[in-house]
């Protein structure tokens, strides 16, 4: 007897950050980010009567390297659902975006596997009733990685408790419930490849700078405002008003990072120009920001109407300071979809 399911699911950037958490996996301030749409894993799981044995294979090849990671996340949703234990799982995975690309694979990946497992909740043990499905998705994805928490979801989505946003709350993810400019809900993302190498600072570490950070209580007070104020921006369409607080934000982001005990720089010299010219085109009346992640790498934040200048400015101007000139052309994505065809991976 054996069961399987394969779910596709995307990443996500965040525009007001998630940065500190406390156990299990809950943020000490709430997030706001877009699902993307290019960006995404797609995972296929086959699951046997054993004892929790787990196979993973990324690309057809199988690496026994990522068994550990995924054995946390089993480990962390184990009291959620004991049944995982009983069974042996071979998971299949592969994303659309390169494996050392520098983007993080936790969002699309955890999001994948967790929606896999819900599946799997559903249909072998009929547990989960239809209308609780995202939501117990989002909560085992928050629980293999916080920002995965809000990829089940397409559109803009929040996490975190915050009184701006009626129904936040802490343990899952949901979309975002306030009105949004349709020059918003079809805005783009193109993420800038500066630095494909390992992450300098894991998640889990990045997270625990904020522990006794000498601005922690000041930045989780501006997550809340920035959350609050970005309410009118999106709901009038207000680009340029939304371009400024997503980068207040990302520089606030890095900012906490170098004022940490140990401290991190992140950013590298390419981050550095690309920044400085993006906010030279905006001047001089592009419609284009950025936003940063844990990471060296630029999204570059732009809405469909300003495409295609942007494109040509990120050619002409911004590529050059990629890592071999490598980028990717991103939009707010619709949310993971169910795999029905026969699987390849
Ligand atoms: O989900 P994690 O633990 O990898 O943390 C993600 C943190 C940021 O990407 C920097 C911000 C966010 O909200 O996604």
């Amino acid at each position: 007897m054996s069961f399987q399911t394969a779910w596709r699911s995307p990443s996500n950037i965040a525009l007001v950050k998630y940065w500190g958490k406390t156990s299990p996996q809950l943020p000490t301030n709430p997030s706001i980010s877009m699902t993307l749409d290019a960006c995404r894993t797609e995972t296929a799981v086959e699951i046997v009567p054993g004892s929790g044995k787990i196979r993973v294979w990324v690309d057809g090849v199988e690496m026994p390297s990522f068994v550990p990671k995924i054995a946390g996340f089993f480990k962390a949703i184990a009291e959620r659902h004991p049944w995982t234990a009983h069974l042996d799982w071979s998971i299949r995975t592969h994303n659309t975006f390169p494996h050392s690309s520098g983007i993080a694979s936790s969002a699309s990946g955890l999001s994948a596997l967790a929606l896999c497992v819900v599946s799997l909740a559903k249909e072998f043990q009929e547990r989960i009733p239809a209308k609780d499905f995202f939501r117990e998705a989002s909560v085992l994805a928050r629980l293999g990685s916080g920002s995965a928490s809000r990829s089940v979801y397409g559109g803009w989505v929040v996490w975190g408790r915050t009184p701006s946003v009626p129904g936040s709350n802490q343990e899952w993810a949901h979309p975002y419930p306030h009105a949004i400019d349709p020059v918003f809900a079809d805005f783009r993302d193109t993420v800038l490849l500066v630095d494909v190498g390992q992450k300098a600072v894991s998640s889990t570490v990045g997270h625990g700078l904020m522990n006794n950070h000498p601005f922690a209580a000041a930045r989780f007070e501006m997550a809340h405002r920035n959350m609050e104020s970005l309410q009118p921006l999106l709901a009038s369409g207000n680009v340029g008003g939304f371009l400024d607080l997503a980068e207040r934000e990302a520089l606030m982001l890095h900012g906490l990072m170098m004022a940490s005990n140990p401290p991190f720089v992140l950013m590298k010299p390419a981050t550095l120009s690309i920044l400085e010219k993006i906010q030279s085109a905006r001047r001089e009346g592009l419609e284009v920001g950025f936003t940063l992640d844990a990471g060296a790498n630029v999204h570059v934040l732009y809405p469909q109407r300003a495409e295609q200048s942007v494109h040509a400015f990120v050619n002409d101007s911004l590529s050059v300071h990629c890592k071999d000139g490598a980028f990717i052309h991103d939009r707010v994505g619709a949310g993971p979809t169910l795999i029905t065809e026969p699987t390849p991976l």
